[in-house]
């Protein structure tokens, strides 16, 4: 395996089936030289949480509101990614906007994971926007973080179909089956090039 280890930090709110994807292939050595040493989140009990605690993944938990206040809570949250010595940070269903003072620590290193092609259906709920908009395609989208919501520099995507027949739940569950296959693929591919040196930011 060319270049060190790269080390990464997932953030996440819900369910935590990206995070569970993400852990399993870095585990199997299928993310390259990254691998997941970290999960941070703002809901304590989400799914996410529960599964880093059945493998051992260390996990921070807590919300700025507990935290006193934002600012507080990220310098916090920047103090212990760096005591992991974290080199990229990927937001799966994060719920909450990364602030200046993350960005500032990891600008460029910083990326999220968004159910629709960006720049359709920002924010919340975006596969029920597109199902409800009855587009014939949608997608997913990989991103670099900036200070807008799912605004910043597209690293990939990937197009996923809309059948006239489909319900709902179908499309949640073709867009997440395209979501567990890209962003595997894109933090391999930036672990790839964080392990040679090379500036992944465009
Ligand atoms: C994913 O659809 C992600 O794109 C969105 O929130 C969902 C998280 O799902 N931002 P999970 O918690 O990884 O299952």
């Amino acid at each position: 395996m060319e270049g060190r280890a790269i080390n990464i930090a997932v953030f996440a709110s819900g369910a935590g089936s990206n995070l569970r994807q993400l852990y399993t292939l870095g585990e199997r050595g299928d993310l390259g030289p990254g691998h997941i040493v970290l999960l941070i989140s703002d809901q304590p009990n989400c799914g996410a949480v529960q599964f880093a605690t059945q493998v051992s993944l260390p996990v921070m938990a807590a919300n700025h509101k507990s935290q006193g206040g934002r600012d507080l809570w990220e310098a916090t949250m920047v103090a212990q990614l760096q005591a992991h010595g974290i080199d990229l940070v990927v937001l799966a269903g994060y719920m909450r906007i990364i602030g200046n003072t993350m960005l500032q620590s990891f600008q460029g290193r910083v990326i999220n994971l968004h159910p629709s092609l960006l720049p359709a259906f920002q924010g919340l709920d975006a596969v029920k926007q597109a199902f409800y908009a009855q587009v014939a395609e949608t997608g997913v989208t990989v991103h670099f973080v900036d200070e807008g919501l799912d605004s910043g520099p597209i690293i990939r995507q990937m197009r996923v179909p809309v059948a006239p027949q489909d319900s709902l739940e179908d499309l949640l569950h073709r867009v997440h089956e395209a979501e567990h296959r890209l962003l595997p693929q894109v933090v391999r591919e930036l672990s790839e090039m964080m392990a040679k040196g090379q500036d992944i930011f465009q």
